[in-house]
């Protein structure tokens, strides 16, 4: 994979390098500190680990704030701190400003200049779903629940059943691509009276519950993280992946970068596991078949045992969701089909920096003093 990091003793403090893990992003800039222009903002945070809520704050106010750069950048360090970050009532917020307020949040944040929002691989699917005034963007994904069931229901053989096993639901953003997304902006547009709530889970935190010993092990790792499906729906439908898709080292149709288990957030310097686990992670490189299925069940059961690492968002019409997909995992919850009512979301996300392990950074709870329990 091309890389604009250097590579150079990734783990050497234990004794065992792996020299594919960039240990840095040398356009990024250093771990940034808050100023302070959020302060009169109400706030509430979701749990003590993760996630926070601005209940009145609308995103146009801040857009159009006269200190408006200031703002989104102390922004992107809570959501970078926080994980994910909740927004109610955003009425008046259309696609152009949500666009451009991701792509802000990466940009006065410190991502590598060259880089953008991302665009779909398959945008050219003509199966592909609109946004609610019929309209399509390549740097939306739109979410649909009702168009989703008539999907299902015309795959032939395809029942829709209960799920019976959610874990498979957790993921980061565009982990198939040699870049990945930082921030992830999700709006819901229509929302069921109950039902559909998204979960995200901390990546800081999850790294923290880990045995300091394992911990240096798990950062000689990499996953290859493969998403061979875009490829096989492109050559079905006829048309050609889109390219390039926020970086212009996005560019190929292979969706199977090698990815550290263990990142350091850019925004905050702190270590989270990333790569362990998810959706589109199909192996740890550097086990045998056996190992890697350990060490994918363990973070998995960290995860799914844990749950004062995750945030939970009851989604309400016109509400939404930034979260940074450097430092949480999110899971969708597939029950919509059990209530009346359509889920529509709008999502757009920004291309961030290669993924590295700067071996002088810190523990979440390391940097801020917050003692491991054992
Ligand atoms: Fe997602």
């Amino acid at each position: 994979m091309p890389s604009a990091t250097e590579n150079s003793s990734n783990g050497a403090s234990n004794g065992y390098a792996n020299p594919s893990i960039p240990t840095s992003c040398p356009s990024c800039p250093t771990p940034l500190k808050y100023s302070g222009t959020l302060d009169a903002y109400p706030y509430f945070e979701i749990t003590p680990i993760i996630g926070r809520e601005y209940p009145t704050v609308k995103i146009t106010d801040v857009l159009n704030s006269p200190n408006a750069e200031a703002q989104i950048r102390d922004l992107a360090i809570v959501i970078s701190e926080r994980g994910v970050v909740f927004f109610r009532d955003q009425n008046d917020l259309n696609v152009p400003d949500q666009k451009r307020f991701c792509d802000l949040l990466g940009k006065l944040s410190g991502r590598p200049e060259e880089n953008g929002l991302h665009v779909h691989p398959i945008y050219r699917d003509p199966g592909n779903l609109t946004l609610p005034d019929g309209s399509t963007d390549e740097n939306i994904y739109v979410i649909n629940s009702e168009a989703q069931k008539k999907i299902y229901r015309t795959m032939a053989g395809r029942k829709l059943t209960e799920p019976r096993d959610l874990s498979r639901e957790w993921h980061s953003d565009s982990t198939f691509e040699n870049v990945p997304s930082d921030f992830s902006f999700l709006k819901m547009e229509e929302t069921p009276p109950h039902g559909g709530d998204t979960l995200w889970c901390s990546g800081y935190e999850i790294y923290d519950r880990i045995s300091p010993s394992f911990q240096r092990y798990l950062e000689t790792l990499t996953a290859t993280c493969a998403q061979p499906v875009f490829r096989s729906a492109a050559s079905a439908g006829g048309y050609t992946i889109m390219s390039p898709r926020g970086s212009p080292l996005n560019n190929d149709d292979s969706f199977a970068p090698s990815h550290p288990v263990v990142r350091t957030n850019r925004v905050t310097g702190w270590k989270a596991i990333f790569a362990g686990v998810g959706l589109h992670v199909t192996k740890i490189n550097e086990v045998y078949k056996y190992e890697d299925e350990l060490i994918r069940d363990y973070i998995m059961r960290l995860i799914t045992r844990n749950h004062d690492c995750v945030a939970r968002m009851k989604w309400t019409k016109n509400a939404a969701a930034i979260w940074n997909n450097s430092c949480v995992w999110h899971a969708a919850t597939p029950d919509t089909h059990l209530v009346e009512g359509n889920r529509v979301g709008v999502r757009a996300s920004s291309i961030g920096e290669v993924p590295y392990l700067d071996p002088k950074s810190k523990s979440r709870r390391e940097a801020l003093g917050i003692p491991v329990v054992e």
